[in-house]
Parts: C-alpha cells; structure tokens; sequence
C-alpha cells in the first residue's frame, strides 16, 4: 500500500454513518488523527477543543467504512469472451471446463504472461474497484498451477499493493484446477501443491491464506482436506470455494479446520450451515458469479441469518464466471438477487468482508468505524447508506481514505 497526501487531524461534519454493522441514528461528526479514528460523536457533542486545529474535510453525505473486497480473481492473463458467446447458445460453464476451456483456458494465457504484463492488466482491473470505494482487496492465484507461475501471481498481487493505496490480501489458490500436465493424476497435483507451492509460498511470504476449489470439475473434499493440512502446517489460515456447483460436504470440512470463510455456497445444506455456525466461518455470497452462470439455486440465506453465520459479499472479479469489476453493484445484486436488505449487503463488504480475511480482531479492526480502528474510510454522494444498494451509479464516491490519507477526491 502505498499513500502519497498529507497526514494530520481531520475533520467531517453532518454525516449519515454507517458504523460496518449498523447506520446511526443521527448526524455525526469523525476526527481522524494520523492513520486512526480518534473521536466519533454526534453533531451537538462535538468537542470543539478537539475540532480546533483540525483540517475541515466537508460536511454532508454518507460515510461508510472502505469497502473490502474479500474475494477476487484480479490477476490474470488474456479474456474469455469467446466462452461468454458460448455460454449464450447454451454451452455450460462446466461443459466449458470439462472440455479443457474455462479456467485452464485462463491457465495458458497466465503462464504465457510475464510478471510485468499481468501487472499492468491487473491495475486497471484494482483501480476500477478502487474508485468504487474499494480499501481493501484480497486477490487470489490459481491460474498458474505451477510453483513458479503460481509464485508469480502472488508477486504481481504483492507488487499492485506497493504501487497502488489499497490493501491487498494474497491467497494460494493451487488447488483451482487439475493442470494438465496431471491429467489422470490430481492426487499428484495435490502433493505438488501441498509439498512444494503451499512451502514455497510460506517461506517466501507472499501468501496470506490458503484456498481450494471443492468441487466435481475440481477437487474432493478429502483432497481439500490434506491441502488444508498442509496450509496449517505452514501457519496460514485457511477458505474454499465450496458448494458452488453442487453439495459435496466441503463448507461444512473446511469449518471443521477454522476455515475463514466458504464462498459460493448456492448448494449449502442445513448440516453445512450448523457446521459454518460452530466454527464461526463467514459465508462469502458471491451475486456476481451467480448472475453470469444464470444459477437458480439461491444460497440458503434465511438459514444462514437464523443462525447468526455472518455473511460478507464480494466482486468474485475473475475473467470466467465474474467478469465484475464493480463493488457497489453487488451491494446492488445481493439485494436483488439473495433478498438481503441494503444494511445485510453493506455490512457483508464491510465488517464481515474483513472478517472473511481474518482482519476484523482486535489487532486489525479493518471494516468498521469506531475510535482507534485503522481510518479506512468512504465518504459518498448518496442521502442514505441504502441507496449505495439501491442505485447503480458509478461516480458517487467523493473521498476515499486509507490508513488516514485521502487517496480519491
Ligand atoms: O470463484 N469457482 C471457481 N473459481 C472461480 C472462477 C474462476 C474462473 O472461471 O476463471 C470462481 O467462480
Ligand atoms: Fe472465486
């Protein structure tokens, strides 16, 4: 993360806040100190012997914590138009992967690119999230199936978070697809990313968390399983991709290892639920990948808030099955599409978006505003925190803050 404007105390008036979790009832007024919150209080408490001193940043509008992003695919080489149209006459998306396109398709066009040409495809791709109010992204390997190209995805992630003000959470993704070079051997491949890609990563520091895809066209659960094993052996939380296409059990395996999160999670039965529940696992909705692949199978949503699961909401920005690089919309599909209420999609890509990162403890507080918290903030051009939900319009986000500098407006 890189920041390149003036700290100091800071100063808004007369905003409708939304805390990460809940809006307040009244107009309140922020200070900002250095990288931190320091007060947060109502317009008549405003102490003005601390005001005194403090850069005016404006007054009005609504502010909301930066968004989090918690599960993208940002990094990646060449396009999948060609497999859209195909999708469109019919052709599914896992036809598609079954017939050697869809991800692998992807794997080729990565492992073909150098490091510098996947930066600067991939920066666009961060700054368009980034104007959406975007703070902090993670952003996934996966299409280099290799040590070395999974390596490189991780080194470009790294390197978009020094360039650019955002930070960025990297994740080991090997266990994506089956290359195929192991075709006929994915036990092979899962030695390859447990003795070899998941160590190399560790040691080299350039993953944050470990990953899997559980699925039929990827691996079983108890291939995610020994993955899991090993990323915990190396110290490295852990997530999967699970129940996406269908219900294989892997949400419920990945909560009994402490996962973060499960995302996707259309197929996510009762047991899965109670098991995300006693683990405390944050189901990460994805709407975008459920409108581009037309699914009709809604993750079960009422069970999920019956049980008080937390639920974050994410782009799932990637070249197949979510090629969305727009944040608020989401807020926007969640709604629409899952029936959570504007206040639901909002904490999802806040409070709980950090969460499903492991950001959300007393040593990080990424995702709300409260005093002492890191000052990543989002100050929009909208009459209420909802109507970041209900309007799709870009162009609404007047400042943008990280870690207490201004980066946007
Ligand atoms: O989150 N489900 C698997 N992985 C990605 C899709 C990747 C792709 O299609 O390129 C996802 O949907
Ligand atoms: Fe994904």
């Amino acid at each position: 993360m890189s920041g390149n404007r003036r700290q100091g105390r800071k100063l808004w008036r007369d905003i409708t806040l939304f805390d990460g979790l809940e809006t307040l009832p009244e107009p309140m007024a922020v200070i900002v100190e250095g990288e931190r919150i320091a007060h947060i209080s109502t317009m008549a408490g405003v102490d003005e012997a601390a005001a005194a001193g403090c850069e005016e940043m404006g007054s009005g509008g609504v502010m909301t914590p930066g968004l989090v992003d918690c599960h993208t695919h940002l990094v990646f080489g060449g396009s999948r138009a060609d497999e859209f149209e195909k999708r469109l006459e019919g052709v599914s998306y896992e036809e598609i992967a079954r017939t050697g396109g869809g991800i692998l398709s992807t794997v080729n066009a990565t492992r073909a690119a150098s490091e510098s040409e996947l930066f600067d495809a991939a920066r666009p791709r961060l700054e368009a999230l980034m104007r959406d109010g975007v703070t902090t992204v993670e952003i996934k390997s996966g299409y280099g199936l290799t040590v070395e190209d999974e390596l490189k995805m991780l080194r470009v992630a790294r390197r978009l978070g020094a360039a650019l003000p955002v930070r960025v959470i990297t994740t080991l993704l090997g266990a994506h697809a089956l290359p195929p070079e192991f075709k006929d051997d994915s036990n092979g491949y899962i030695d390859l990313v447990c003795h070899e890609m998941i160590p190399a990563a560790a040691e080299q520091g350039l993953a944050d968390a470990v990953d899997v895809f559980c699925e039929r066209i990827a691996f079983s659960v108890a291939q995610c399983e020994r993955v899991f094993e090993a990323a915990k052996a190396h110290g490295l939380p852990i997530k999967a991709h699970a129940e996406q296409l269908s219900n294989l059990g892997g949400s419920a395996m990945a909560a009994r290892h402490g996962a973060l999160s499960a995302d996707h999670i259309e197929y996510l039965d009762e047991a899965g639920v109670a098991a995300m529940r006693e683990a405390g696992s944050v189901a990460v909705l994805l709407p975008g990948a459920f409108h581009t692949l037309r699914e009709t199978q809604l993750p079960p949503i009422e069970a999920l808030r019956a049980a008080g699961v937390p639920m974050a909401v994410a782009t799932d920005a990637n070249p197949g099955s979510s090629p969305i690089f727009n944040p608020t919309l989401m807020l926007n599909f969640a709604c629409t599409l899952f029936r959570l209420t504007p206040r639901e999609a909002l904490a999802g890509m806040t409070a709980h978006g950090a969460r499903a990162l492991g950001l959300s403890n007393e040593g990080q507080r990424l995702g709300r505003i409260e005093a002492g918290a890191p000052a990543d903030l989002c100050l929009w051009n909208a009459d209420t925190p909802a109507a970041l939900a209900y309007a799709v319009q870009p162009g609404r986000l007047r400042q943008r803050v990280v870690n207490g500098v201004v980066t946007h407006g």
